[in-house]
């Protein structure tokens, strides 16, 4: 027997899937919301607050913020979209998610630029990229300026394509569908990893043998990690529940592995058995 998908993929969701969506939604919102609030918190409170380059070390402070509010809260929202404007037409989650998406840039940007600062500016100036933390960085963000890069040259090319053969690209946009989806989970999952390793190093630099005392910051900074754990566990079921993807009206049909043939939807893809 062939599985429906509108019964078991995507679609319209029960009432007590929706209740839990929602709820689930609700506790990542309010975790994202409240790192956000936390860091800003945290460096304003405890760091000093923020100066330009005529400070360094107040400079660093953008780092951590504005990390995790690229990372963290904007692409976390933009890959949301998806899931959670189930009422109105693909084309405005579109753009909703594509804005989002940019928002994280200047964000990650900045924060690069400071966090090197703080180390080539200082005198005598701090080695840079020799730390665990500093590696996961790299690789996170040359992962998300792949992301974006990609979604650009895509996205140009398939505008001018679009106005002579739209069907032409149909099948070549919805093919990188799942690619660019699981390489944005990719992305924020190791985003959240590096984040941590950046909480501890920092915490031990700042604090020494004071963390192990848990003083006030100590909690502070463990809150924020505790938080980031739970957005990915949160987040990771969310976006991977094909139960919470958007009403699946097939949008493309490619090529079999076999005799059987996969239908890929607007957001997730899946097996259906010989019609
Ligand atoms: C999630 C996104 C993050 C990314 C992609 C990231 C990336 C980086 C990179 C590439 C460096 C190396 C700079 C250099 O060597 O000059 C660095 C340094 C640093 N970051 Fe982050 N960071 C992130 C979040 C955080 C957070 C949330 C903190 C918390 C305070 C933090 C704390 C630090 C510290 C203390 C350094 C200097 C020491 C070192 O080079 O490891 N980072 N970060």
């Amino acid at each position: 027997m062939g599985r429906t998908h509108r019964d078991s993929y995507g679609g319209e969701m029960s009432t007590s899937s929706s209740l839990i969506f929602y709820c689930l939604v609700f506790l990542a919102e309010i975790l994202m919301f409240g790192l956000l609030s936390l860091v800003l918190f945290w460096v304003v409170y405890y760091r000093g607050g923020f100066a330009w380059r005529e400070d360094v070390t107040k400079e660093f402070n953008y780092h951590p913020v504005l990390m995790i509010c690229g990372f963290v809260f904007f692409m976390g929202h933009a890959m949301l979209v998806y899931r959670l404007f189930r009422c109105c037409n693909k084309l405005t989650a579109k753009i909703l998610h594509t804005f989002l998406y940019l928002m994280a840039v200047p964000c990650i940007v900045v924060a690069t630029i400071t966090v090197f600062d703080s180390h080539n500016l200082r005198s005598p100036p701090i080695p840079n990229l020799y730390s665990l933390h500093s590696w996961l960085g790299v690789i996170t963000i040359g992962l998300f300026a792949l992301q974006v890069t990609h979604t650009l040259v895509v996205g140009f090319f398939s505008f001018w394509l679009l106005l002579c053969c739209e069907q032409g690209t149909v099948r070549f946009r919805s093919g990188l569908v799942p690619v660019h989806a699981t390489f944005g989970i990719i992305t924020f999952m190791l985003a959240i990893a590096t984040a941590v390793t950046g909480y501890t190093e920092k915490a031990f630099f700042s604090l020494s043998a004071d963390y192990s005392m848990m003083v006030d910051e100590a909690w502070v900074i463990n809150a924020q990690a505790a938080s980031l754990a739970g957005l990915a566990i949160l987040m990771g079921f969310l976006l991977y529940s094909s139960r919470y993807a958007r009403s699946s009206h097939p949008v493309a049909i490619i090529d079999p592995p076999s005799s059987s043939h996969y239908v890929m939807t607007q957001k997730t893809y899946y097996y259906r058995e010989h019609e």
